[in-house]
């Protein structure tokens, strides 16, 4: 399939760039006796790669990682640098590449940022979303996958999440806010547009890098997040982890959430795209997560087990809209996709810091 990958330089992105490439698809074949007799039976064969093209505007993310896209796959991968909230631009990129299918990870995603300056957010992610819904309207493109999040569940969802669960969508803050109006935008289009098929995953906490140490994350000044924070304090980097309240009622009184692998994570979008053919919804959500819960003081000890570094930390208040506990029900991706998250918390760890100690400021040299 020929697929444009919006945001395919950032963290998410730049994974599922490579499953993409490297696993083609998986087709099955039946497998005959030498006089032609069909056995019955089938096999499992690589057929062709996807065909990729990379948009993205470098908000959040460096240019060196096409560099090492090039260099793991092997391949060459096409890229645009411009802002999609450009509809002129955007529709001019459809018109001259014929495209099957979109995965759409461009979307500014810093919770607090988005309080501080929701109308850069809303504006950012919806009109970026628009452009690429408007394009693909004008050129006859109908097969999206789309970056939503466990955070459109809001704090009155019962865990485990269920994509179903009976209760409205809402967030807690605007960056959450764009998740669901893009999901919902995408459910109407979908249902205005005969033929179109849309794919709404929500991730929950992807951490951890491809096991090669040459992709990761990489986040701009101080990180938000607690896994690309503890992986700074073991480099040194950063002086000690601030744990954000140990009273919540949960197994250590700290918070628990769903850790998954960037390349479960990765997989699950490669299974999602070869799905949207068969999926007999025209929009529909499905849960990226483990099903397990894993609480901040547990991962601060996977990973100094899995660094040999100390991770030393404090104890501080609660963060202001943090939810006590919060865990994926993953059973549609597991019957529907064929997907399932497979890594551990040891081997998220693992990975994190071979991209961490070999790559200490990123992608920065
Ligand atoms: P990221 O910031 O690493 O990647 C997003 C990419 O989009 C960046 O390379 C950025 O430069 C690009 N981009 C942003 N706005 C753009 C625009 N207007 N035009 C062109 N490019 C633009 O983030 P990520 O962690 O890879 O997340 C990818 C997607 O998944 C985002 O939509 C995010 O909201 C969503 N998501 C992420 C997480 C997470 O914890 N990382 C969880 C749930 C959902
Ligand atoms: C995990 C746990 C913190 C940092 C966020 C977004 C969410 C989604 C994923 C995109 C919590 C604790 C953290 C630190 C800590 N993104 N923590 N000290 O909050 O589950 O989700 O990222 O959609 O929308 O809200 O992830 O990694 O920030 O926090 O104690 O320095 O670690 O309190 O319990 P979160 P996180």
């Amino acid at each position: 399939m020929r697929v444009l990958v919006t945001g395919g330089a950032g963290y998410i992105g730049s994974h599922t760039v490579l499953a993409l490439l490297e696993a083609g698809r998986e087709v099955g074949r039946e497998v005959a006796h030498a006089d032609g007799q069909k056995t019955g039976q089938t096999e499992r064969q690589a057929a062709e790669p996807h065909e990729i093209t990379i948009v993205d505007s470098f908000v959040n993310s460096s240019p060196a990682v096409l560099a090492r896209l090039a260099e793991l796959s092997g391949c060459e991968i096409k890229f645009h640098e411009f802002d999609l909230t450009d509809y002129q631009k955007t529709l001019e990129l459809f018109q001259a590449e014929p495209f099957d299918a979109v995965i759409h990870f461009a979307g500014l995603k810093a919770v607090g940022e988005s309080v501080e300056k929701p109308d850069l957010y809303y504006h950012n992610n919806i009109a970026s979303a628009l452009s690429v819904i408007n394009a693909m309207l004008k050129t006859g493109v109908n097969k999206l996958v789309f970056s939503s999040s466990a955070t459109v569940y809001g704090e009155h969802t019962p865990v485990p999440y269920k994509e179903d669960s009976g209760y409205h969508l809402e967030a807690t803050n605007p960056y959450g806010q764009t998740k669901v109006i893009i999901e919902r935008i995408l459910n109407d289009a979908a249902n205005a547009n005969p033929g179109w098929k849309v794919a709404l995953l929500r991730y929950f906490n992807p951490v951890g890098a491809h096991e090669s140490g040459h992709i990761g994350e990489d986040p701009l000044g101080i990180p938000n997040n607690l896994m690309p924070y503890v992986a700074q304090v073991a480099t040194g980097r950063r002086e000690q982890l601030t744990v954000h309240g140990d009273d919540y009622d949960t197994k250590d009184g700290t918070g628990e959430r769903d850790y998954l692998h960037v390349s479960d994570l990765a997989q699950g979008h490669v299974k999602a795209l070869d799905h949207l053919e068969h999926q007999q919804e025209p929009a529909r959500a499905y849960n990226l997560g483990t099903g397990q819960a894993t609480s901040v003081l547990e991962m601060v000890e996977a990973f100094r087990r899995a660094s040999g570094q100390a991770i030393p930390f404090t104890v501080g208040p609660r963060r202001a809209g943090d939810l006590a506990t919060a865990y994926a029900d993953p059973t549609r991706a597991a019957t529907e996709l064929g997907w399932r998250a497979e890594k551990t918390v040891d081997e998220m760890c693992a990975d994190t810091w071979r991209w961490q100690s070999q790559n200490p400021k990123g992608y920065t040299p």
